[in-house]
Formats: C-alpha cells, structure tokens, sequence
C-alpha cells in the first residue's frame, strides 16, 4: 500500500546494488491506507494460521543492514557469495497467529523486530483476485511476497491487507512479515502503557479470491429514525450500474438497488414489522446476505438504535443505564497470550455476563473481531476505543495520521455490529492545546465516519480543580467534553489518591455539561486469596470495600449513565513491580489469572442483579 517516491529511489538503487531488491518506504510518504474489505472472514480462502519460521532481529539488520546476508526479505537471495547468515528453513518455529512473548521464554518481555516467513502454496485462477490479509500485527509490520515489498502496517489492533493478483505465483510463495513491536515517541500509544506489549502476529492471516468484482464494504443498521439504512460499495471492472441484491430470509425481506459510476449503493427501507430489536435482553441476529455480479457475501446483524437524549442514553427508545466491566485482549491463564480463540474470548464474556452485565468496554485498543461477534451473540453492548492512551505525539501531522487511520479501521470493520455502541478516540490524556486540537479533530472524524453511534473519550483530570484538592471535589470539566456525547471519568480515590476507602464516600461530583457521565475505570489491586481487614491493601477485603464505595457513590454523580470497572481480570503489565503482590501483574482483577473470583465480584454482581432485576445464580 506504500508507493515507492522519488526520494526512495536512492534507496532502491542501494537494495539493487547491495542485492535486495526493495526501498525502504518512510511512513511520512505512505498514502492513506483504504479500509479492508468488509466482513472478510467470510469470503474464501485460504487460512495461514500454523507454524512459521521466524528470526529474531534485534539490531533490525534485516532493514537496516540487508546485504546479501541477512535480506532476510528473500527466501534465498541470488547471490553465489559463499557466507549467508540466515536460512529460513533451519530457524525455529512459532504459532501463528501468537505472540512471542508466551510462546519463545527468552522473548518474554521482548519488544524489537522479528522476522515471520512461511510457503504459501497457491493456484491463482484468471479472472480471479487475491487479498493477503492480517487482522493484526503488532506493532511496525512490513509484508514481503516473494522478496518484493507489499507495503507497510503501523499499529497493534487493526486490520490492513495486500492486494497480491498478479504478484501470486502457480506453486510455492514466499511469505515473509517483519514485526516491529517497539513503542517510542512516534507510536500509539507512546512508549508507557499499562499492558503487556504482546508483539507477532496476533490475529489471523488469510490468503482470499475474490472475483475480479466484488462488494467491498456494506453497511446495514438502523437509522435514527427506524428505517433499515443500507449501503454498499463494489470494487471491480463491473462495479458501475451493476445489481447489487439484498435479502433477510427470516424477515422474508429482499430488494435490490443500481450502483452508481463508482459503484456504490445507498437508501433506506422500511423495518419490517416482525423484526424484533437487538437488546442486551435479547440480542436478535439476522442472517443478511448481499449479492453482485459473481460475488455474495453472508453476515449476521441486529437492529437497534442508541442516542443520547440530554443527559441520558436510550437504546431503542428505552432508558439505558449501562452496566459493564472493562477487559482487556489477554486470555484466562498463568501464563496469557494475546491470541483470543472463540473459547478464551467467551470465557471472558461469560464472566461478564454472570456479573449482570449489559456492557464491556473493550480497552483501550479494538479487541479481535471474534470478541465483538460474541458480544453481538451474547448480547453484550460494545464500548470500542484507539490506544490514543496518555501522551502521544498530540503535536504530529503523523502521529495524527496513523491515529486517523486506525479510528477509520475500527469502525469499518465493526460497522455492521449492533454490540457497539461507543467509539472511544482516546484514554487518560494530558490536557493541552495540541491534544485538545488533536482530539477534537479525531471525534469529528469519528462522528463523519459514522454519525449512527455514541462519541466517547475517558478522561481523568480535573482542570481547575486539580483533583481533590478543594473538599472532596470532582469537577468534570475537561474541555474535550463539550465535544464528546458520553462523558467518561476514571477515578482511583481510595487507591491511587491519598483517601482511604471510608473516605471515599465524602467526594462529591459536579458538571456543567448535560451529558451522561460515566464512571470509566474505578478500581484496587488485590491479591486473590490474600484476606485481611478491609484497610489493608492488597487484600481482597479492601477492593470489595472500594467496590462498596464507588457503588455508593453512584448516586451522587450527576447524569449518571453507568459504570465499567477496572478490570474484569488481572492482567500482565510490565509497569507492576511488587514482588509479593504484583509480579508484573495488574491485580486489579475481579478475576485473578486463572479465572477465580474475588470478594469485590460479589459485590458488583449483586449491584447490577439488583438494578436490572436479575435472578442471581449459583451466588457463592
Ligand atoms: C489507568 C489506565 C489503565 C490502568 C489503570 C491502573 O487508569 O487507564 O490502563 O491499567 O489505570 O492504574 O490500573
């Protein structure tokens, strides 16, 4: 996806002359990535998941320093030089998808460059195309077909393909992806974060034909005023005027618009009458398919609408209060990886649902496309977020790109699912002109993108106030959230702040926004097992007492709309030194590593049982 320039071409006459026929491309000359392919899991093809080769680059040799010897871009260069220092098919093996840091104990804590390579055995057809597609490698990914550069990725969580017809080969293919998982300055997020910075190929890779025309994108929801809105857009010598079918067998419900010069299809119809709403009550799937030409793709969607009303949310028309739980990408386990298979992905739903969840907020990056489908099936509402997390380069034209490119990834790829709600554009940001710019300009984004769901951001600084300092005050006031439709707080009164946690129930809240507030994060580490006085930190005793307070508390936040504790399960983190209680984990779990729950899980299960008027089961 990156085109060569003309100041790369130095770079290319180097490669020739050092013998690896490639440039290396700047990310300022990369042109702006087009969305994926929609729904792309359900086309044919062939899935590359399985054992590749891999080279652990820790000097980034391979880009820096190729040569003959290590252009490791070539599967074996042409070179007769008797000295290569590499040979793919000796190098060790790795799952993919997977990230090094569980699989390769040495790389544990690992954060520079790998190089991936496997054989891809294909039989191109004429008249036929073919993607290669990633849903996610983190961080810096460049992709190689048979030595010749494909393009470029940067970012951990979202989706981005290669078009490769014509460069496929009738036999064996060499495919090989150098990851970069280091974060600094340039990066989003930034050099410090709190989560294990899991680098590989994470998510699945995919080789997919596709006819040489094809449905690109769609989208199908409700609008704000009921009707099924529908688009699509083609891509393909046949795109212009053709027929593009849509059908919802169940509803006995099919129709048919013409797309235009450049291929596209756009209107509304109305719902028909026995469609029942998606709800987190009941979450009613659709069967939709759509057909053009040679091509036909199938998905499952629901219909329901969420708006903000003043200070409070609805969802089809009713008050919504929501009550969730914020996750992160790690699976239940000792020893976690980044992979999220259908069983550790629902695993974790699972613990949400049995809270008395409506709600999970997926932070702080796009969970993997299985998590957000299960939310659909499991009736779950979505809350979705970019890892624009505390500072970033607020002041880069390329920083913003490449967190506008991952805002519009996001949402392309989970358009179609009724699970989401929210787009979040940013967590726990320094408050300043650049960012205020900065952020402005990505929620206007979002909002143009896609004007049918909520804009949100959690915030955690206080201006003016400056936190607690004035009895107890929490003044919501960040001047993002004029901006924004859901205002999103986290706190850590009682943990990080100097309260304890009886204190907590003297902080009082104010705004002077008409917005919905609600609480983002709260939370306290807790070592599973550990019990104690209610005082002492670290027990379990302590976090269930802060759960107490901050459910206390909810009554006196003005607007409140709801709430998504910080965390359903103990994560790793590289930020978390205690030897006794930590060990590099993120206690703040209501679930410890292996899934066991703690005092505070009680406590916030009996809440939400109690506001939605759940039967509480098997309560221990
Ligand atoms: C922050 C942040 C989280 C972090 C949490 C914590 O608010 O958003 O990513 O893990 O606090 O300190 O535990």
């Amino acid at each position: 996806m990156i085109k060569l320039r003309n100041g790369t071409l130095l770079g290319l006459l180097l490669a020739l002359i050092g013998g690896s026929a490639w440039a290396e491309p700047s990310p300022e000359s990369a042109p702006e990535p087009p969305v994926t392919i929609e729904n792309i899991r359900a086309r044919s093809g062939t899935d590359l998941s399985g054992q590749w080769h891999y080279i652990v680059d820790r000097s980034r040799l391979g880009i820096r320093k190729r040569g003959m010897q290590r252009n490791f871009a070539q599967d074996r260069p042409a070179t007769n030089h008797p000295l290569l220092e590499y040979d793919w098919d000796t190098s060790p093996l790795m799952t993919v998808p997977g990230d090094w840091n569980s699989q390769v104990t040495e790389m544990a804590m690992y954060e520079g460059m790998v190089w991936f390579r496997r054989k891809v055995d294909a039989t191109p057809q004429p008249g036929k195309r073919y993607v290669l597609h990633f849903e996610a490698a983190n961080y810096d990914t460049r992709v190689f077909l048979n030595g010749e550069l494909l393009g470029r990725h940067r970012g951990g969580f979202t989706p981005f393909e290669f078009e490769v017809t014509g460069k496929l080969l009738a036999g064996s293919n060499s495919l090989v992806v150098s990851v970069d998982a280091a974060h600094g300055l340039d990066t989003i997020p930034a050099e410090d974060f709190d989560w294990q910075n899991y680098g590989g190929i994470t998510r699945p890779v995919r080789l997919v034909e596709l006819p040489a025309t094809f449905i690109r994108d769609y989208h199908v929801g409700l609008d704000s005023a009921g009707r099924i809105a529908f688009s699509a857009a083609l891509d393909g010598p046949a795109s212009a005027g053709a027929e593009v079918r849509f059908s919802l067998p169940e509803l006995g419900r099919s129709w048919s618009a013409t797309a235009d010069a450049e291929g596209r299809v756009a209107g509304t119809i109305p719902l028909p009458r026995k469609a029942a709403r998606w709800s987190p009550e009941a979450p009613r799937l659709y069967a939709l398919t759509l057909a053009a030409g040679a091509d036909s793709v199938t998905d499952r969607i629901g219909f329901r609408t969420i708006e903000r009303r003043g200070n409070a949310l609805f969802l089809n028309g009713q008050p919504l209060t929501l009550l969730g739980v914020s996750i992160h990408e790690e699976a239940i386990g000792t020893r976690p990886t980044r992979v999220l298979d259908e069983a550790a992905a629902r695993a974790l739903l699972t613990e949400a649902k049995a809270l008395g969840s409506n709600f999970v907020r997926l932070a702080h990056y796009p969970h993997t496309e299985t998590m957000v489908r299960l939310a659909d099936e499991m009736g779950l509402l979505v809350w979705s977020e970019i890892p624009v997390y505390w500072d970033i380069a607020f002041d880069s034209e390329v920083t913003y790109a490449e967190a506008s490119a991952m805002l519009r990834a996001m949402i392309a790829r989970d358009m179609n699912r009724p699970s989401v709600v929210i787009w979040s554009v940013a967590n726990e940001t320094p408050i300043n002109d650049a960012r205020n710019r900065f952020l402005a300009r990505l929620i206007a984004e979002a909002r143009a993108t896609d004007p049918s769901r909520l804009i949100s951001a959690a915030m955690d600084k206080l201006p003016e106030a400056g936190g607690l300092d004035d009895g107890n005050l929490i003044l919501v006031n960040d001047p993002l959230a004029e901006h924004l439709d859901v205002l999103a707080i986290n706190r850590y009164d009682g943990w990080y702040g100097p309260l304890t946690p009886p204190e907590v129930a003297g902080v009082r809240w104010e705004t002077r926004f008409d917005k919905p507030i609600i609480l983002s994060e709260f939370g306290a580490d807790a070592l599973h097992g550990y019990r104690a006085d209610p005082s002492v930190r670290w027990s379990e005793d302590y976090q269930a007492e802060i759960y107490r307070q901050y459910v206390a508390m909810t009554a006196r936040i003005p607007n409140y709309a709801g709430m998504s504790p910080w965390i359903l399960k103990d994560f790793r983190s590289p930020r978390r030194f205690h030897g006794r209680f930590q060990e590099y984990w993120n206690r703040k779990g209501l679930i410890d590593p292996e899934g066991r729950r703690k005092l505070a899980y009680d406590v916030l299960r009996d809440y939400y049982h109690d506001t939605r008027g759940l039967p509480v089961e098997g309560a221990e």
